[in-house]
This record gives C-alpha cells, sequence and structure tokens, in this order.
C-alpha cells in the first residue's frame, strides 16, 4: 500500500486512482486530485458514454472506461461514487476481480447499506475499505458539475469500521484534505440518524412540496409569482432523482424516524393555523428563528471546519491614549436574566427594554424558550415574554446549554428544583469547571433531587416532582446566586424560605419580585419567601451594567486627560463597590440625573482622569465590586504606592482564577503583583507592553484593552471570544471613546 507519509500536495504519490461512477461528486474528487498533483494516474469508469466523452476534455480524468476490471487494474485507491442501490452490482463485480492491496472507499451518502453491500459482496468487510461520506453537493449533477474545488471547507465524515486499517483510513483521510476537505470520524449509525434529519428529510420535504404545487397548475404558471422564499425552500428539489431515490431507499428506517417527527409537528402546526393559535405559532417560529440564527453563525465561523469549537479571538491594544465623549454600555447582564426568568413564570406579557444581547442572557432566553415559554426578540434590546405562569414551564427536550454563565445555572438549579419534570444543566469548559455544590447543597436539604459531577461541578441532573420545603439558610459565602437560587426554590417550597446573608449582596431577584407583585419580606440580611403567590407581568427598563461602565470608569481615571460620562448606569447600592473603591483612589467621579426606574435606581457618571493612590480595599466593598477586581487591579496598578485586597477568595471560583490570571497578566507586563490566597498585592508603576492569557474570562480580556491606555508597548490578550459573553460590542464602543483595541481573529 502507499506510503501515507510520503503524500503531499505537490509531489505524485500514488500510483493510480481508479474513480466508479463520474457524476458530479466522482467527477469532483477525480478532478481534483488530479489537480492536486498528488496522483499519478486518474482512471475514471462509467457505463454512461456521454459522460465518458466529456471526462477527458474538462479535465476530470487520465484516462476513461467503461470497464470496471480495466479501471481497477494496479490501482492504489478505488473510490465508488455510483449511487448507493448500483453499489451492490459494482461490488459484486470488484469482489470478483484482485484488487492486491487497493484500498476501497465510497461516497455514498447512507453507511449502513454500502457497508452491508461490502459484507455481502466480499462475505466479510474488508480492512482496506473505509466508508465515506463527504457532506457537499449542488442540485446540479453529472461529470458536467463537477468542480476541483467541490469540498473545499466542506466536511467529510468517515465512518471506519473495527477491523478498518488505520494505514487506509489515513491514506483516505489525506486524500480528502488534498481537496481542502475536513474529515471526521463518526459512529456508522449515528451518521445514518445525523443525515436523516439534516438532509434526507429536508431534500423529501422540498421535492415533495415542489411536485405537490406543480400539480396544481396545469403549465407550471403558479412559479411565476414564486420568490426568493420558495427557491431558497426548494432548491434541492432540482437534484438527481436517482441517487435521492436510492437514499431513501437505503436509509428507510431512519428517515421514518425523522419524517414521523415532523409530521407530528406539522400536524400541531395545522392545528394551530386552523384553531388561530397565535401564541403556538408564534412559539416555534420563535424558537425555529433562534436555532437558524444559531446554524447561520456556525456557518459564518466556518464551523464546517471547526465543528464544536470557538474561534480562537485575541485582541490587540496599542498603547496609549485619552478617553472622551459620552456612550452607554450594554444592559445589566443580573437584571437580564431575571427579567427573562421571573417574566416567564409571570401572568400576562411582560415588556423588557435595555435587555443585554450578550451570550450568557441569550442562554438564559434560549433556556426558556425550550422549556415552552413564547419569547420575542431580543431586537434592539427590546424583548416581549409571553409568561406562562408558576406551574407553566414544560420539559424541555434535551440537556439545558448554559454556555459560559453561573448566574444562568445557578438561578435555574433553584427554579427546577420545584419542576414536575426532570432537567440537566450543561455548560462550556469555563462554566462546568465552577463549584455547583453550593447550590445543590441548600436545595437538598429542601428537598430537591439534584445530581452533580465529581466536587459538585456540573453537569447538574435534576429530578422534577420533589416536594420542596422551605427552610431558614444561613449562606456561608456572601452570593447572590445562591441567594437567588434558594428564593426562587422557595417560590415552589411549602411553608416559607428564608436566607441570610454574611454581607450584602446584590438584591435584584428581591426588587424584581416585588415589582412582579410577589410578596418578599426583607428584613436586614435576611430575605423569606413563601409559594402561594403569583407573578404579574410588568415593563421593565434594564439600566446599563455598572459591572460593563466599570471598565470606562477605570479607563477615563488613568488615561490622562479624559472626560467620559457614562449614561442611565444601574447604581444599586448593591453594586456600587467600584465606585466607592475608585473614589477612595481618589477618583474623579460625579453623578448626576439620579433616577428610579423599575424599581432599580440609575443614574448618569462623569469620570475624569485623577492621580489615583493605592488603598487597602474596605472588606465590606468586596461583595460591592466583586466583578469589577479585575479591571480596579489595573487601577491599582496605574495608582502610587500599593493597593491591598483581602477578603475575596470567592475571585477564585469565577470565570477564571481571577486573582492568578490578573496576577499572572500584570506580572507579563512587568507590573510587581503578588497573589494571596484570599486577595493580591498590587505596586503602582510603569506598565509595559507583553502577551496576556485572559483565560477565555471576558472581564479579564476587557481589563488588559483598558491597560494599554498606561501602557508603553502593545498588549497581545488571546482567547477573547468570551467577551461576547457580557460586553457585545465592546471593541467597537471602546475605540469609538479612544482606546485603541483591535481584533485579530486567528485561525
Ligand atoms: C451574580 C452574582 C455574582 C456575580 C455574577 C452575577 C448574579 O456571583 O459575580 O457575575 O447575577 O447574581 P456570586 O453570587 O457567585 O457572587
Amino acid at each position: 500500500m502507499v506510503d501515507v507519509n510520503s503524500l503531499s500536495s505537490s509531489v505524485p504519490t500514488i500510483g493510480r486512482l481508479a474513480v466508479i461512477g463520474l457524476g458530479l461528486i466522482g467527477g469532483s474528487f477525480a478532478k481534483g486530485i488530479r489537480q492536486a498533483g498528488v496522483c499519478a494516474e486518474v482512471v475514471g469508469c462509467d457505463p454512461d458514454p456521454m459522460a465518458r466523452r466529456l471526462a477527458l476534455p474538462l479535465g476530470v480524468v487520465d484516462r476513461v472506461t467503461d470497464n470496471l476490471a480495466e479501471a481497477v487494474r494496479d490501482a492504489d485507491v478505488i473510490l465508488l461514487a455510483v449511487p448507493v442501490l448500483a453499489m451492490e452490482k459494482v461490488l459484486a463485480e470488484l469482489a470478483t476481480l484482485s484488487l492486491g492491496q487497493a484500498v476501497l472507499t465510497d461516497v455514498g451518502s447512507t453507511k449502513g447499506a454500502v457497508v452491508k453491500a461490502v459484507e455481502q459482496a466480499f462475505g466479510q468487510i474488508p480492512p482496506l475499505f473505509v466508508p465515506g461520506h463527504p457532506i457537499a453537493g449542488s442540485e446540479k449533477s453529472g461529470v458536467e458539475a463537477a468542480r476541483a474545488e467541490l469540498f473545499r471547507r466542506h466536511k467529510v465524515i468517515l465512518t471506519p469500521l473495527e477491523n478498518t486499517s488505520e494505514q487506509a483510513l489515513e491514506l483516505v483521510t489525506r486524500l480528502w484534505h488534498c481537496l481542502g476537505a475536513d474529515v471526521e470520524a463518526m459512529p456508522l449509525a449515528d451518521h445514518d440518524e445525523v443525515l436523516a434529519a439534516t438532509s434526507h428529510l429536508p431534500h423529501l420535504l422540498a421535492f415533495s412540496l415542489v411536485d405537490t404545487l406543480a400539480a396544481r397548475s396545469e403549465n407550471l404558471e403558479i412559479f411565476r409569482y414564486a420568490a426568493g422564499g420558495f427557491r431558497d425552500f426548494t432548491r434541492i428539489a432540482a437534484s438527481d432523482p436517482v441517487m435521492w431515490r436510492d437514499v431513501f431507499l437505503a436509509n428507510r428506517d431512519a428517515v421514518l424516524r425523522s419524517l414521523d417527527d415532523f409530521t407530528r409537528d406539522l400536524s400541531r402546526l395545522r392545528e394551530a393555523v386552523e384553531g388561530r393559535d397565535a401564541n403556538t405559532l408564534l412559539g416555534v417560529f420563535t424558537r425555529a428563528k433562534a436555532a437558524r440564527e444559531h446554524f447561520s453563525t456556525i456557518l459564518a465561523r466556518r464551523a464546517y471546519m471547526e465543528p464544536m469549537q470557538t474561534q480562537a479571538i485575541n485582541f490587540i491594544a496599542q498603547p496609549g491614549g485619552r478617553v472622551n465623549g459620552s456612550i452607554r454600555v450594554p444592559g445589566d447582564k443580573s437584571i437580564s436574566h431575571r427579567s427573562i426568568m421571573l417574566g416567564s413564570l409571570a401572568e400576562g406579557v411582560t415588556e423588557v427594554e435595555g435587555f443585554l444581547e450578550g451570550e450568557d442572557s441569550l442562554a438564559t432566553l434560549q433556556a426558556f424558550r425550550d422549556m415552552g415559554v413564547v419569547i420575542e426578540g431580543p431586537h434592539h434590546g427590546r424583548v416581549t415574554i409571553n409568561g406562562v405562569g408558576l406551574q407553566g414551564l414544560q420539559a424541555p427536550p434535551g440537556p439545558l446549554y448554559l454556555g459560559n454563565s453561573g448566574t444562568s445555572m445557578r438561578l435555574l438549579a433553584g427554579l427546577l428544583a420545584g419542576q414536575e419534570f426532570d432537567t440537566v444543566l450543561t455548560g462550556d469548559a469555563s462554566l462546568s469547571k465552577r463549584p455547583m455544590g453550593r447550590v445543590a447543597k441548600p436545595l437538598r436539604e429542601m428537598g430537591a433531587q439534584i445530581e452533580t459531577a465529581a466536587d459538585g461541578r456540573p453537569p447538574l441532573r435534576i429530578t422534577g416532582g420533589s416536594k420542596l420545603m422551605g427552610m431558614d439558610y444561613q449562606m456561608p459565602v456572601a452570593s447572590a446566586q445562591v441567594k437567588s437560587c434558594l428564593l426562587l426554590a422557595g417560590l415552589y417550597a411549602g411553608g416559607s424560605t428564608s436566607v441570610t446573608e454574611p454581607a450584602p449582596t446584590r438584591d435584584h431577584t428581591e426588587r424584581m419580585l416585588k415589582g412582579f407583585g410577589y410578596p418578599i419580606k426583607v428584613e436586614g440580611a435576611k430575605a423569606t419567601i413563601e409559594a402561594g403567590h403569583k407573578l404579574t407581568a410588568c415593563k421593565i427598563d434594564v439600566p446599563a451594567d455598572i459591572s460593563s461602565a466599570a471598565f470606562f470608569m477605570v479607563a477615563a481615571s488613568i488615561a490622562e486627560g479624559s472626560d467620559l460620562t457614562l449614561e442611565h448606569v444601574g447604581i444599586n447600592p448593591t453594586r456600587v463597590g467600584v465606585i466607592n473603591i475608585l473614589k477612595a483612589m481618589g477618583g474623579d467621579i460625579e453623578l448626576s440625573n439620579e433616577r428610579e426606574v423599575g424599581g432599580e435606581p440609575v443614574a448618569d457618571i462623569r469620570i475624569r482622569s485623577a492621580k489615583l493612590k493605592g488603598i487597602d480595599i474596605p472588606i465590606d466593598q468586596v461583595p460591592l465590586a466583586i466583578d469589577e477586581f479585575p479591571v480596579l487591579f489595573v487601577a491599582a496598578a496605574c495608582a502610587q504606592g500599593r493597593t491591598v485586597l483581602r477578603g475575596a477568595e470567592e475571585l477564585r471560583v469565577k470565570e477564571s482564577d481571577r486573582i492568578q490570571v490578573m496576577a499572572d497578566g500584570l506580572q507579563a507586563l512587568g507590573v510587581r503583583a503578588e497573589p494571596t490566597a484570599d486577595g493580591i498585592i498590587i505596586d503602582g508603576g510603569p506598565i509595559g507592553g507583553g502577551k496576556v492569557d485572559s483565560h477565555g474570562d471576558h472581564r479579564i480580556a476587557m481589563s488588559f484593552s483598558v491597560a494599554s491606555l498606561r501602557a508603553t508597548g502593545d498588549i497581545q490578550i488571546s482567547d477573547c471570544a468570551n467577551v461576547a459573553t457580557s460586553f457585545p460590542g465592546f471593541i467597537e464602543l471602546a475605540r469609538s471613546v479612544g482606546i485603541q483595541v483591535s481584533l485579530e481573529a486567528s485561525a
């Protein structure tokens, strides 16, 4: 067999490739391999004289024949590219020939049927057989449609079997790579099931719709009135009929399963149209729109090349500059999450304005859509939630994926512990490392059934139908997420549920419950709630997030000559630690236009540059500035003297270990920063340029962008994709006021 290591894109290293079937796929493969120059001779075989006649002048093959034995003689690789049902006949003939050490592979779109045919023909599966399927095509068919670049940036799925030779697999993989394809291995059964749903079913629907419409109008006049929607939906109905007939016969069972699901859902839609059930229609359409938009994002990121990976995004921040202007940062993340949760559980329609369209709050929104809540938007920060009432959530179709968002997972855990149905909560790599025992433990004490992975990490498996009992809980850590989780569980628990916090934490849940008309008693550090009341829909105006504003407060403070106004910022007293700390450091911060919107205080904040000085950060400010420390450390690095933070061990279990990651980053820029168990000691001084790793933590990435204002060289910040979780549009907004940060997407 061919030495795979000698394969390169320019040197011919396989002697002969035989392509059986010179249609669109076989022809494109042959043409691409020929052009890549990795093969001494490409032989084509096709029974159709026209295909044979065209193949040579079109540059698809070097030689063409209608004789299978002649085509495969001395071939190193044989590619079967005939319709799935014709495969049987070809294979039967191949089995009678001596194939030597030739690697056999195919492009059939249903792998089960092809593998069965191979087994029948050869009496067993030859180890040199590699089943494959390129996910590429066109509504055009025939050798005349063959394109050497058809597979570039497309996925090719190989479904190797237990006895498949590794070398054969490697060779086939490398041939596809020569064509620019992205090769992925998958178990055979999974392949057939997935393709039935995502490819075969849509083709069936397109064929069927066009046929139904064509039958209505004698001379196809009806299509004169069809526009883009029809064209987009039915493009694939012009695909090769024989090939598709074979696909449906070969993948019958998997297709039937998908078709049954679809038929069921279509009947529901029919009933909804008939019964003028606007809510059901809107529910299906909003969910589908969100899913389709997600798919578009995947396509845009070329996830066909990189399936489940987030594209690496790095920032580059150039040194110097000052910050001027008047801006409004995006909506408050904590309030946005809660608006979806309480709006969904309310009776009536809740209108939200200023909603944060970041990935975290969108994860919460999607979770509620998955549980049957009809939510319109977001569109320019407007969201309309058609509340289902406290008992109206439905079992989601699968695990709820919460991305990077700890708030979503912890708050939902409480709310879902009180439902009748089971749920599984999962998240990304960072969230999967974060402690969930802090909510699972007290929830279990209330009677909830929750399983976590080792060490109390996600995923969380919540068994529904448990009878929750209220309790009086003294929180060991000052955490608004734990407090909120238990209060939400309390909506479903017998008796009363009280939570006492060791230090004040953000009280958005308590305020918003009141806003929805739900009684909650707050006495000092203790909040108490009882089940049995209802939430009434209301209007919510989400203020700008003080945690996002914090980056600009520090930016304007440290960059000489700055004067910046931040509009409509939430200044809830449980969130204003950053203002208090900056003022204590000598910051020039002025609040104006103070007012209350929907139960939350807001103000415009003007910040002018100031000479900051190092301080001992008062411990009572820690929970009030818990998310703002990364950027406050940057302020400390620019201050004169030493800043000491204590009592902030919680920072070690945020989206990253924020003490260590900030200390590493600051040190990389030449700042003296010494991490301690529960805080950090920073000596102000010059900031150099350099490389820092944000460890996928949005706030770290933005903090170092701000540091550039006082740096002496470029700061390269890696792994910044998660800035989109809390601050979509950060780069644009930062640049608009004078921070010279830009995006550098790397492969
Ligand atoms: C949040 C509470 C805080 C905060 C997080 C949002 C909330 O977490 O860090 O970003 O919305 O309740 P802890 O409760 O873990 O301190």
